[in-house]
């Protein structure tokens, strides 16, 4: 090949990005910031316009097609043990379709997701990995948040610090590593700038929304007994039990600076998106209220 002519390998560069889990967190902010920056998007998960089950690989090749690269989080969580089996067949047909790069969402210090890192990489597609902490919008938004509106944050663990991050700055630090090629294939810790225990996360939560956020640090049998009355699939009482019962450990706790790395910029504080939400949560209100 001469160097005019094309390389009719290369990924054309108007085609879209995919973005698997494009309901979630994360997804919906980076496929929002992608379109922002005129970037096309293809949106995928059960529920988005490109259907994509992980529980059905037969449909990832034609979700894959024609698109350059991937943001992929996968559900329920990249630390089961399925993920790793699920993660390589992905890559591979990622490789197969000619994509660029796959971004991944990952947490951090995570055997089970290590595991999964590695079956995607072994495909032979550049991956860059997103280790990231423990998520904010986990009570704000997530799981946990209906708990911490009822004035309550019970969790099974004890004083252990979490430099927990803000999910705008991992979008952000996504959207960098998708279009930027100088991230491909690398590896960033995305966390928040100071680590908190529970327990200082809920006092936060108190003075930012001026409601009392009461901590109170469960056992874990108490915990599971709970998840299973909410009504949570025994999937995921699992995965919190690994999460909370063997992760939260201390080994993850010393904040990282992939956010300063990739953005140049320092990543948000605790208190930042606290203000923001409770900011925000207060104009709902005030809206109710007119109506
Ligand atoms: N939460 C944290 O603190 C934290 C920290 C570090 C890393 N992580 C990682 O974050 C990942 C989750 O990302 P997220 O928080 O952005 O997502 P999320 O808010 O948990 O939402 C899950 C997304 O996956 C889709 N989904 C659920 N089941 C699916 C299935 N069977 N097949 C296809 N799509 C499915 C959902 O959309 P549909 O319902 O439309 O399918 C949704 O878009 C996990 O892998 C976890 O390891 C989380």
């Amino acid at each position: 090949m001469t160097s005019s002519s094309p390389d009719l390998h290369a990924p054309d560069p108007t085609a879209p990005v995919l973005v698997v889990g494009a309901t979630g967190k994360t997804g919906r902010r980076v496929a929002e910031r992608l379109r922002s920056a005129g970037v096309p998007v293809r949106a995928a998960s059960r529920r988005s316009g490109t259907p994509f089950d992980w529980d059905d690989p037969s449909g990832w090749p034609d979700a894959l097609a024609g698109t350059r690269s991937a943001y992929v989080t996968y559900s329920p969580d990249l630390l089961v043990p399925a993920a790793a089996g699920a993660l390589g067949r992905l890559a591979a047909d990622a490789r197969e379709a000619g994509l660029e790069q796959l971004v991944l969402l990952s947490g951090r210090n995570e055997p089970g997701a290590a595991r999964a890192v590695e079956a995607a990489r072994a495909a032979g597609i550049p991956v860059t990995v997103l280790e990231a902490a423990w998520f904010l919008q986990n009570v704000t938004e997530g799981d946990f948040a209906p708990m911490v509106a009822d004035g309550v944050l019970a969790l099974p663990v004890g004083e252990v610090p979490e430099p927990f991050v803000d999910v705008d700055d991992v979008a952000e630090v996504a959207v960098a590593a998708l279009l930027d090629e100088a991230h491909r294939g690398r590896t960033y810790q995305v966390t928040g700038p100071r680590s908190l225990t529970f327990g200082e996360l809920a006092a936060e939560l108190s003075r930012t929304s001026g409601r009392e956020v009461r901590w109170v640090e469960l056992g874990m049998a108490e915990a599971v007994d709970g998840w299973r009355a909410a009504g949570l699939p025994e999937e995921v009482v699992q995965l919190l039990g690994t999460l909370f019962g063997e992760l939260f450990d201390g080994r993850s706790s010393r904040p990282a600076d992939g956010v300063q790395q990739v953005l140049g910029r320092p990543a948000r504080d605790v208190r930042e998106h606290l203000a923001h939400h409770a900011a925000a949560q207060s104009q709902v209100t005030c809206g109710a209220t007119r109506v």
